[in-house]
């Protein structure tokens, strides 16, 4: 059965076992070759090759100002690179749409929360899970309408919000409405998440909760994240990247950046 002629659910389900699946760990998910990125004579993005393995949970870390935006937005399909390729499962994605990104398994959540303020937290999830439905099926019976409404309370669930599915996603606290961002950004099953300082502007108690929801999200697909706050990734990644002045500066295990004096000389002064 070819995906145009599964329903929605059997789609997802699809995706889901894909997302799931440990075989073939060797290849990389994702893959950026020679990436640069100018903004006129600015070199934004410098140069940048580094591999990502299914399942890992790695942090772009590095200054403000080190490209790591820059880096995201070329990885997630808000910016092409000016050169070089990025490659998905082998194949090179540098040129595709950015909303192709989600039919193919990439899901981003941003550093700026982006979710309909106006609306309930289970319609918020409800319009990114109906995103997901092609033109073909706009006609749907009344027993997929009712998946879907399950489907938007699975994802809430999965956030930790299913009591407040109801509220209007305006009077979420703000942790809350990051969480309910992340949940609409798992509405197309991604094999891939990217996440864009998800902590950032959260209080310590908020900061813990997201913490804790990546490392479950981690255990079920491969999460890189963007972070300023170098202790904070410290304990949550298997790998951790450098990025300064829009070059990769170093790669490695969290115990090997805690000790590289390139590192700790960029970081100096910085928290
Ligand atoms: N759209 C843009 N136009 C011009 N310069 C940009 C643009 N986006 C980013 N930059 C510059 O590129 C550099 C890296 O920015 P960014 O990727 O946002 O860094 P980070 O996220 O690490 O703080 C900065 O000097 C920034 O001013
Ligand atoms: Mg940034």
């Amino acid at each position: 059965m070819n995906g145009a002629q599964m329903t929605p659910t059997e789609r997802a389900n699809t995706a889901l076992s894909k997302s799931t699946s440990t075989a073939d760990t060797e290849t990389p998910i994702l893959e950026v070759r020679n990436a640069s990125r100018h903004f006129g004579k600015f070199r934004a993005l410098s140069n940048v090759s580094v591999s990502f393995k299914s399942h890992e949970l790695t942090a772009i870390i590095g200054p403000n100002g080190a490209g790591k935006s820059t880096f995201f937005n070329v990885i997630s399909g808000g910016l092409a690179p000016t050169s070089g390729q990025v490659l998905f499962e082998g194949r090179d994605i540098s040129d595709i749409a950015a909303h192709e990104f989600a039919r193919i398994g990439i899901a981003k959540s941003f550093q700026i929360t982006n979710v309909f303020k106006e609306l309930s937290a289970h319609e918020n999830v409800r319009v990114a899970l109906q995103m997901q439905i092609t033109k073909f099926e706009l006609w749907r019976s009344r027993a997929s309408y009712k998946s879907l409404i399950e489907e938007a309370d699975v994802l809430l669930d999965r956030v930790g919000l299913l009591n407040e599915r109801s509220k209007c996603a305006a009077d979420l606290a703000h942790g809350q409405q990051r969480s309910l961002e992340v949940a609409m950004a798992l509405a197309c099953h991604p094999k891939l998440l990217l996440m864009d300082e998800p902590t950032a502007g959260m209080s310590p108690e908020e900061t813990k909760v997201m913490m804790d929801l990546i490392k479950e999200l981690a255990q079920e697909r491969t999460v890189i994240l963007v972070e300023h706050k170098m202790k904070m990734v410290m304990g949550l990644c298997n790998r951790l990247i450098v990025l300064h002045h829009g070059e990769l500066l170093a790669e490695g295990t969290p115990e090997q950046i805690r000790n590289n004096a390139e590192v700790k000389r960029v970081y100096l002064g910085q928290h």
